[in-house]
């Protein structure tokens, strides 16, 4: 017997139902983003590794997949859409406003060890805006964020804040020769990830003194927060973003090399699996790149967590009650059976033809059971010749007929 092929580890498949879930979540903050003045942008999937390389850290840079391709050249598939969007906005400049605001919602690939919640591709949903360093459009960002959280229906969320001048104001003392502040940084972040032993164990192993790493850890906890932060919330808060929501978190870090000021992650008591995403300033990432100075702010919803958190909220119990209607098919009747789920369709009603016109009645109600149709519209001689269709509810087994011209309001009418 031949082996059996499956997917590559940490690479999904969505069979329809499943599939069904995320557009309507993509729907949803796609419109949200869209309302808001963000314009699409899609990127390629690989880009060259130079653009990868040396953006994000070392940690990150060994989750980038590299290789060359049949040509020889030395490419990689984006990590994130950060990164490719900053190359697209110094490759185009001229060709885009001033101030542009962009959405992007594509696949990422990260070569990590795979589990709940962690994949290796992946899909973001990123919002940034690039020319301004004014708090306003922070602020943005974050009304963006909570209000696709709010149109989606997700409760029990949290934005933590943190800005990253505070911690390179309290952590720089702490960096020598062998430690750089961005190492330091590293660390801290993974203090909601591994015990706080642990992170003083790193601290130490990297070249810091176990005075040092006490301390460090002491005046991060307690690190006040800076005036700019503040201002960034209270515009939050002018844009809609109800008080409480947003917290700030001295310790939060980001693992992320390139944010330079506020930094953010969305987190709900619903989900335990990391942040359902992340996001922050860079203001030096474009200029590196090119020596163009373009200020950036912007943020990623981890899509593959949001359906997750979703789905244990239960969300889609009231999202997908739409019903699912079969129209059975005789091969002498063909023409009257295409011709309701016509009159269906035209009229934005959601149906399924059955697909095999020589399969017998019974067979194509037990099919319409078997994959859940709550509604069948049967047509036989006798209802083509009434003029009618017979409706039966798969749920409760009753069945009515209904004139053909009434089919629409019937299902238009219908409460479930
Ligand atoms: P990030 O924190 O690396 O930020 O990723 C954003 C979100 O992607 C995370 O909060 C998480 O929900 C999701 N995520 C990360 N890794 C995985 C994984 N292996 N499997 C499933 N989901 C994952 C960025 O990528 C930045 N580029 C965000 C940004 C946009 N900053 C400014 N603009």
């Amino acid at each position: 017997m031949k082996n059996k092929i499956t997917n590559v580890q940490g690479f999904r498949d969505f069979l329809p139902a499943e599939k069904k879930k995320r557009d309507l979540i993509q729907n949803t903050i796609t419109k949200i983003f869209e309302t808001s003045g963000f314009l699409a942008l899609e990127t390629p999937v690989l880009e060259k590794q130079e653009l990868l390389l040396g953006k994000y850290g070392e940690d990150a840079d060994k989750l980038i997949y590299k290789f060359e391709d049949n040509g020889g050249r030395a490419v990689g598939l984006r990590y994130d859409q950060t990164v490719p969007s900053a190359r697209v906005i110094s490759q185009y400049k001229n060709d885009l406003p001033k101030f542009f605001k962009r959405y992007q919602i594509q696949d990422v690939f990260r070569a990590e060890k795979t589990q709940r919640g962690r994949y290796r591709q992946f899909k973001q949903c990123d919002i940034d805006i690039y020319g301004s360093n004014s708090p306003i459009v922070d602020a943005e960002i974050l009304a963006v964020v909570y209000n696709c959280l709010r149109a989606i229906g997700l409760d029990k969320v949290k934005i933590k804040i943190n800005d990253r001048q505070i911690l390179i104001k309290y952590l720089s003392q702490y960096a020598n020769s062998v430690v750089d502040v961005m190492s330091i940084i590293r660390t801290v972040d993974k203090l909601d990830k591994i015990t706080e032993l642990d992170a003083k164990k790193e601290l130490v192993m990297k070249g810091l003194s176990e005075d040092n790493v006490n301390s460090l850890l002491f005046d991060i906890i307690n690190a006040d927060i800076s005036d700019e932060l503040q201002n960034i919330i209270d515009y939050a808060t002018y844009l809609g973003v109800p008080n409480g929501v947003i917290e700030y978190t001295s310790i939060l870090a980001r693992g992320l090399d390139y944010y330079t000021g506020m930094i953010f992650e969305v987190t709900s008591d619903y989900y335990e699996h990391g942040s359902l995403g992340g996001g922050g300033r860079y203001d030096n990432l474009i200029n590196n790149l090119v020596g163009v100075d373009v200020p950036a702010v912007g943020f990623a919803f981890g899509f593959d967590r949001l359906i997750e958190a979703c789905e244990i909220t239960g969300i889609f119990n009231n999202m997908l009650n739409e019903p699912k209607i079969m129209v059975t098919v005789m091969d002498n009747l063909l023409k009257e059976s295409l011709s309701v789920i016509k009159i269906l369709r035209q009229n934005s009603i959601k149906s399924s033809i059955y697909s095999d016109y020589t399969d017998k009645l019974s067979k194509q109600l037990s099919y319409a059971n078997k994959n859940n149709f709550d509604y069948v519209i049967i047509l036989g001689e006798q209802e083509v010749e009434e003029g009618t269709v017979t409706v039966k509810n798969m749920v409760t087994g009753e069945s009515e007929k209904v004139i053909v011209q009434q089919v629409v309001t019937y299902f238009r009418n219908l409460k479930y």
